[in-house]
C-alpha cells in the first residue's frame, strides 16, 4: 500500500495554517476559547464539511464533526485531540491529531463503515489559561463540576465567563457529554520526546500515560524597600521560592523516572527596587507510578514548608490536578498493533510522559493512542515539527485500523 505522502503534506500544511491563528503575533499562543479559536473553528469546520461530516460546536467549545455509518443505529468511534496550545507553541501538538483524523475521513472518500466516526477538536488540554487541563475532554466525558467552572484566569475571568465571552451557553455544557455507547476513542499525537527518533521509528503505540500532579504554591513574606532593608531583616518570598525551586530540581534528579517542573513564577509587587512580598509558583510532578508521584509531590510540599519556616515566610498551596496514570484499552491496542504490522511498520510500545485527552476519555470508553516521531524530540516550542513520511505512516496505520475495527 502506497503511503499517502501527498495527503501527509496537506495535513502538515493545514497544521501550519492553524498555527497562524494566535493571541501573540509572531508566535503560536492559543489558550482556551481565546479569540483566535474562532478562526480555527471556521477552518476546521470547512475541512470537516468537505470530508462529509456534519459539524457542531458544543458548549465547552469543542468542535465535533460526525460522519455517519452505513446504518443509522450504529455505534461511533471517536478520533481527536486538542486545538489549544501552550504559549509560543509549535504547530503540531494536539492540532496534528485533529487534522489527521479529518484526513482519515477524507481517505474514506464517502464510503460508509459499519460504525460512525466523530472527529473532535478539544477546546482545552494544556491547562494554561486556568491552571487546570482537559476542560474540553472533561466536558465530553461528563466530569465538569462547579469547581472547574469557577476557576479564574489571570484577568479574573472564570471558565463560565470565558464560555460566555466566546458566544457559547455554559448552561448547556451537560449536552456535550457522551451518553450513548461508543466503540472507543483514538488519538494521534506527536511523541514530544526523543525515543522514536533514537530507535529510527516513525510511529509508536502508547500503552499507558503517566499520571500528573499540578499545584499552585504561594509563598508569602513582606514587601519592603530594597535599599533600606538589611539582608538579615528581610522576608523575601521570591528568594524563598527560588531556594525551593532548586530543591524541586534536585529531588527529581535523584528519583528515577520522576520529572518535576516549576514552569511559572510570579513575584508581587514585581518591581526591581521592592523585596517580593509574595511569590506564586506552579509545580508539575509526573511519574509512571502513581504512588511514587504522590509521595514525591507530598515531599516537595513539605520542603516548601521547611524552607518557608526557616525564612520567616508562610506557604500555602492549591491542588490543580491529581490525575492517575492511565492504561490504554487492551483490545484497541491489539487492533492498533495488528494495524501497524499489516501496514509494514515495526511495533514499538511506549509510555507517554505527556498528558493527553485520551486519559480523560479512557474513563468513559476504551481509549488508545498512536505517537508520531518528533524530530529532535522537541515540543512545546516553535521548532516542533513532523516529517511527511511519518505522518504518511500514521495515515496508513489509521486507515488500516479503521478497516480492522469491528463494531
Ligand atoms: C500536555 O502537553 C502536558 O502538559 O502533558
Ligand atoms: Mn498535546
Ligand atoms: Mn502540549
Amino acid at each position: 500500500m502506497d503511503p499517502p505522502l501527498s495527503l501527509a503534506r496537506e495535513v502538515i500544511a493545514r497544521c501550519r495554517t492553524l498555527a497562524a491563528y494566535t493571541e501573540e503575533p509572531g508566535f503560536t499562543t492559543r489558550r482556551f476559547l481565546s479569540a483566535p479559536m474562532h478562526d480555527v473553528h471556521a477552518r476546521v469546520r470547512s475541512w470537516m464539511e468537505e470530508a462529509g461530516m456534519s459539524v457542531r460546536i458544543d458548549a465547552a467549545g469543542n468542535i465535533r464533526g460526525s460522519y455517519n455509518a452505513a446504518q443509522p443505529a450504529a455505534k461511533r468511534l471517536m478520533i481527536g485531540s486538542h486545538l489549544d496550545t501552550v504559549p509560543r507553541a509549535g504547530a503540531f501538538d494536539g492540532v496534528l491529531g485533529v487534522i489527521l483524523a479529518i484526513a482519515l475521513v477524507n481517505l474514506l472518500a464517502g464510503k460508509r463503515l459499519k460504525y460512525a466516526i466523530e472527529v473532535v477538536g478539544f477546546s482545552e488540554e494544556e491547562g494554561v489559561r486556568f491552571g487546570v487541563p482537559f476542560i474540553g475532554s472533561r466536558a465530553l466525558a461528563g466530569f465538569v463540576d462547579d469547581e472547574l467552572l469557577n476557576y479564574r484566569d489571570a484577568d479574573g475571568l472564570s471558565v463560565l465567563d470565558a464560555i460566555h465571552a466566546f458566544g457559547l451557553d455554559p448552561s448547556r455544557i451537560g449536552e456535550a457529554r457522551i451518553v450513548d455507547d461508543s466503540l472507543g476513542y483514538v488519538e494521534f499525537h506527536i511523541e514530544q520526546g526523543p525515543v522514536l527518533e533514537s530507535l529510527d521509528l516513525p510511529i509508536g503505540i502508547v500503552e499507558a500515560i503517566a499520571g500528573q500532579s499540578r499545584f499552585d504554591v504561594i509563598f508569602e513574606g513582606k514587601a519592603n524597600h530594597a535599599g533600606t532593608t538589611p539582608m538579615n531583616l528581610r522576608r523575601d518570598a521570591l528568594a524563598g521560592s527560588a531556594e525551593w525551586i532548586s530543591v524541586v530540581e534536585r529531588e527529581a534528579q535523584a528519583t528515577p523516572g520522576l520529572v518535576a517542573t516549576v514552569g511559572r513564577l510570579e513575584a508581587h509587587p514585581g518591581a526591581g527596587n521592592v523585596i517580593a512580598g509574595s511569590a506564586r509558583a506552579t509545580l508539575d510532578v509526573r511519574h509512571p507510578k502513581d504512588a511514587v508521584r504522590q509521595k514525591a509531590a507530598a515531599s516537595l510540599l513539605t520542603c516548601a514548608e521547611q524552607i518557608a519556616r526557616r525564612r520567616g515566610l508562610s506557604v500555602t498551596w492549591e491542588s490543580r490536578l491529581d490525575q492517575a496514570s492511565v492504561a490504554m484499552d487492551a483490545s484497541l491496542l491489539d487492533t492498533l498493533r495488528d494495524s501497524v504490522t499489516r501496514s509494514g511498520y515495526a511495533v514499538h510500545s511506549m509510555i507517554s510522559g505527556a498528558g493527553h485527552d485520551a486519559m480523560i476519555m479512557a474513563r468513559r470508553m476504551p481509549a488508545a493512542m498512536l505517537f508520531v516521531r518528533s524530530p529532535g524530540g522537541i515540543s512545546h516550542h516553535p521548532d516542533e515539527t513532523v516529517l511527511p513520511e511519518d505522518v504518511a505512516a500514521a495515515l496508513v496505520v489509521g486507515r488500516t485500523f479503521l478497516e480492522q475495527l469491528h463494531d
